[in-house]
């Protein structure tokens, strides 16, 4: 075994060693009626890269390869205004409306089913968010009808007058979106959201007993009210719910770069609180019924200022432009997923095109930015259990946390295939690190490659001239050395390690 110094590191791993399964669900993203996520992302009849349904197949081939498990729809603040009616049937027929949280211009050409279109063309879940704001519970009610309830009753009948014979079965929905903050159209007090939530989910699952239900919790660590939110509406709805949903967006405001690099200890902190308020809810209600996390909203978000639509349809809003930087605090985001994945099932990258998203689309182009690779990564090589990981590091000082390990680890196993992968974020800007793997049960019988995605720069970013500027490179895996292999983890880097 090699001797620590400054620039070397220890990662001791063992299969027996588990933290959790991992939920497929951890690679799930979020679909908004905002800006250019639908229209002219997703949906764009006009384009020349447009299917005969009017899908823009070159975005549909770039959501494939990120290996998207769910996808949540319809938003986000648009959905508080939102009245899927609006969104069914024969397009003409459709209203035009006013979006009142974007201040766009609504036309409903895209809607419910066009979203079950989507998701069955990536191949990915629907989850489906129900208007707590200016809706009603009957309306939530109708929904579930619509899309899950055999023919034979009023809605269950519509859809089929629309086309849809079948049932489309959605299981996951969400009562309502950030509901605790005062932006949002029919913003409640917590006793009242706790109220009309359990209303709701009672109705839901009077519908559909199969269905799982996301309750509102805080849309930020930042709010005032957090964490007493998450535990007034924890107490009230517990039995009907399934999930807490948690909502953050990162940005490196300060242009601080080693704090933002050090994120992953604030994401991880979120969830500790989280679980803890899980855990006290649960044994103050003597309770059998568990509750789990989705964390339903999650990114890098602050470069781009918040302008008013007025009422433009299909504006651009929220194009953020991502970095390096920005790359490997996502990779972070990832590690945490995986280091908490005992609590944490459900996780949404906000958004998934052109609204602080992985891929930006001109009519008849895209580009994959730099949080795009990161995100493909672990949603490929990340499966079965997450590893209880040992790292030994050196340390960096931050303004904002203090002192942090230089590397940030996580690890997977999975023992359907007898594979793992390990993944490896070196959060200097300026120093290789020399780290040695060190396998403590049984050694993997070979590295297979090593996917390795940085460089010197942390505001690099790939751009419409320079779509390529910052793409994995996959080099071969090397031997294993009597249960060990060492690794130099460049600065400024994400390397995943895959082996069998
Ligand atoms: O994703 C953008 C917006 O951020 C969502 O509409 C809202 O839920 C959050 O505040």
């Amino acid at each position: 075994m090699t001797t620590l110094t400054t620039n070397t590191a220890r990662v001791y791993l063992d299969t027996n060693r588990v933290s959790g399964d991992i939920s497929p669900l951890l690679f799930s993203g979020f679909a908004e009626h905002m800006g250019r996520c639908i229209y002219g992302g997703i949906y764009e009849p006009a384009s020349s890269c447009a299917d005969e349904n009017g899908y823009r197949s070159d975005v549909l081939a770039a959501l494939r390869q990120l290996n998207l498990r769910m996808i949540r729809y319809p938003g986000g603040n648009f959905l508080s205004g939102y009245h899927w009616l609006d969104g069914v049937g024969p397009r003409e027929q459709r209203p035009c409306r006013r979006d009142l949280a974007w201040q766009s211009t609504e036309t409903n050409q895209f809607g419910t089913n066009e979203f079950m279109g989507l998701c069955r063309r990536i191949d990915a879940q629907p989850m489906l968010g129900v208007n707590l704001g200016t809706g009603s519970i009957a309306e939530a009610a109708n929904l579930v009808e619509y899309c899950n309830a055999p023919a034979g009753t009023q809605y269950a009948d519509l859809r089929v007058a629309h086309g849809y014979p079948e049932p489309h079965g959605v299981k996951y929905w969400c009562l309502g979106n950030e509901m605790d903050g005062h932006w949002q159209i029919g913003h409640l007090e917590p006793a009242e959201y706790a109220c009309k939530a359990r209303e709701a989910a009672k109705l839901m699952k009077w519908q559909d007993p199969s269905l799982k239900l996301v309750l509102c919790g805080s849309s930020s660590s930042g709010m005032p009210t957090y964490p007493e939110w998450d535990r007034v509406v924890l107490e009230s709805c517990w039995e009907h719910v399934d999930y807490l949903s948690l909502h953050y967006y990162a940005g490196n405001r300060e242009n601080d770069t080693p704090s933002y690099l050090a994120l992953a200890a604030q994401f991880e902190s979120q969830l500790d609180t989280l679980a803890a308020t899980l855990r006290y809810v649960k044994s103050h209600l003597r309770s059998k019924h568990d509750v789990r996390l989705a964390w339903d909203e999650w990114n890098v978000c602050y470069k781009v200022p918040d302008v008013p639509a007025r009422w433009a349809e299909v504006p651009h809003i929220a194009e953020e432009v991502y970095n390096l930087e920005d790359a490997l605090v996502v990779a972070q985001w990832l590690n945490v997923f995986l280091r908490k994945c005992d609590v944490l099932e459900i996780a949404c990258l906000a958004q998934i095109v052109n609204v602080i998203a992985p891929i930006l689309t001109t009519t008849d182009r895209l580009v994959r930015q730099t949080i795009f690779y990161p995100f493909m990564l672990f949603s490929h090589y990340a499966t079965g259990q997450s590893l209880n990981v040992l790292t030994q590091s050196p340390h960096y000082a931050t303004k904002a946390f203090g002192d942090v390990p230089v590397l940030d680890v996580s690890a997977s196993y999975d023992p359907v295939d007898d594979r793992s992968a390990v993944f490896l974020v070196n959060r200097s800007q300026k120093e290789s690190v020399l780290t040695e793997l060190v396998w403590q049960s049984r050694a993997p019988r070979k590295m297979n490659a090593l996917h390795q995605f940085g460089c010197a720069h942390p505001k690099a970013a790939n751009t419409f001239e320079h779509p390529e500027l910052l793409i994995p490179r996959v080099l071969p895996g090397m031997p294993l050395d009597d249960h060990a292999a060492t690794l130099r983890l460049p600065p400024l880097s994400l390397t995943v390690v895959t082996c069998e």
